[in-house]
């Protein structure tokens, strides 16, 4: 396998590769020289030159793409003709029309190609949704939450991101807003129809300056426009007759990575923190407990994702590791598991924020299309 960009997550994709059992072959940066840098620390086997020299090289066969988004569909695009596994960072790409292209070229290449939507892979995550799926909790009825992350607080803070040529028409929504409601529709079970979004870009101006993501910036660049919202309010109702709303920003100072999801089911509700990923709140009229994670107390949907002894914490980190090796698994001919998040989940993700956009752009509630069933292998 072989690693297209390697920043944050880059690093994050070759610790969860490895333990997986592929073999790091080579890595591309920004430069060739940053590529040396990352492959000397990242221990690949050569820095190639150049991403796009990466996607199409002869020895490789799973292509990671972790740069910033708009080289996603190009990226992706060029390793599926050459005949690639792909794994392509969130958002897909950075709009609909490309999400759609990404979704219609793995299905004719018939590689593997999927969106790393890792919350799906905490143990309480799976609970929640068996408890939802088994009829455990009764019909979701209120679906809500909040994304919430502070990096990017003051003007002073910048990163690819902020622009909307590297990052897309939405940041906040796009970056984080995705992960809230791809988990969402994945615990539930609902899709969401319609939406009705407010968007906050509390800088209209940020200092310049080359910033790692979740890092501080320094202040130092000249001031530049800000075209990308720091946060955004979304109501919305789904397919099964739930309503819901989540607040997704990156400017609420103290919370790091605060993705919390809250469902109220007819009997049940449900809550689950991913700062504290151990435990899922589970609440009845009669008494509210907080279940840990424990295989031997969980379904088997969930227990199968609990590596460790109850009480040794499990984390992001396994979650990637555990995403990771079902796409290698389904890569090597394998049966993918239910709830690998594919293209498909990606294309969702580009529907949702297009709506998104335009919702809060026109002031009005904006229907999301339908999934669609699309032929997708594996
Ligand atoms: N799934 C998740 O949980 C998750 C978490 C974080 C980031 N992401 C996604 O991963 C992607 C990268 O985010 P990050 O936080 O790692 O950003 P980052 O800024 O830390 O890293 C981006 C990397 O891309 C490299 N790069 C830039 N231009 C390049 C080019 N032309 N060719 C090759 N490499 C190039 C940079 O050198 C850098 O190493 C984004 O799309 C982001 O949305 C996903």
């Amino acid at each position: 396998m072989a690693i297209a960009g390697a920043g944050f997550i880059g690093a994050v994709h070759a610790r969860s590769a490895r333990l997986a059992g592929g073999r790091l072959v080579g890595v591309a940066a920004s430069s060739p020289a940053r590529s040396e840098r990352a492959a000397a620390s990242l221990g690949a086997e050569r820095a190639f030159n150049s991403a796009e020299e990466l996607v199409t090289s002869d020895d490789v066969d799973v292509v990671h793409i972790c740069t910033p988004n708009h080289l996603h569909r190009p990226l992706a695009e060029a390793a599926l003709a050459a005949g690639k596994h792909v794994i392509c960072e969130k958002p897909l790409a950075m709009d609909v029309l490309g999400a759609q292209a990404l979704v219609d070229a793995a299905a004719e290449a018939g590689r593997q190609a999927a969106v790393p939507f890792v919350y799906r892979y905490y143990p309480t995550v799976r609970e929640a949704r068996e408890r939802v799926r088994t009829g455990a909790t009764g019909p979701v009825r209120i679906i809500h939450g909040n994304y919430l992350q502070d990096w990017l607080l003051h003007p002073e803070d910048d990163n690819w991101r902020v622009d909307e040529q590297l990052g897309g028409a939405s940041r906040a929504f796009a970056d984080i807003g995705s992960h809230w409601c791809d988990l969402a529709e994945f615990v539930t079970g609902h899709r969401i129809t319609r939406v009705c979004a407010r968007m906050l870009t509390a800088f209209p101006e940020r200092a310049k300056s080359s910033s790692r993501a979740f890092e501080h910036g320094n202040g130092a660049g000249e001031m530049r426009e800000v075209g990308t919202e720091d946060a955004a309010i979304v109501q919305f109702e789904t397919d099964r007759g739930a309503v819901g709303s989540t607040v997704i920003s990156q400017i609420s100072a103290g919370r790091k990575n605060q993705l919390f999801l809250e469902v109220a089911a007819a009997d049940e509700s449900l809550a689950f923190n991913q700062e504290e990923p151990e435990t899922l709140w589970r609440g009845r009229r009669e008494a509210a407990i907080v279940v840990k994670r424990d295989a031997e107390a969980m379904s088997a949907a969930a227990a199968r994702y609990a590596v460790l002894p109850p009480g040794h914490p499990q984390g992001y980190a396994d979650c990637f590791d555990a995403f990771v090796a079902e796409v290698y698994a389904a890569v090597a001919g394998g049966e993918a598991p239910d709830g690998l998040p594919r293209f498909t989940d990606g294309l969702r993700a580009a529907r949702i924020i297009e709506a998104v956009l335009s919702s809060a752009r026109e002031e009005r509630w904006v229907e999301v299309p339908a999934p669609e069933t699309l032929a997708v292998v594996g």
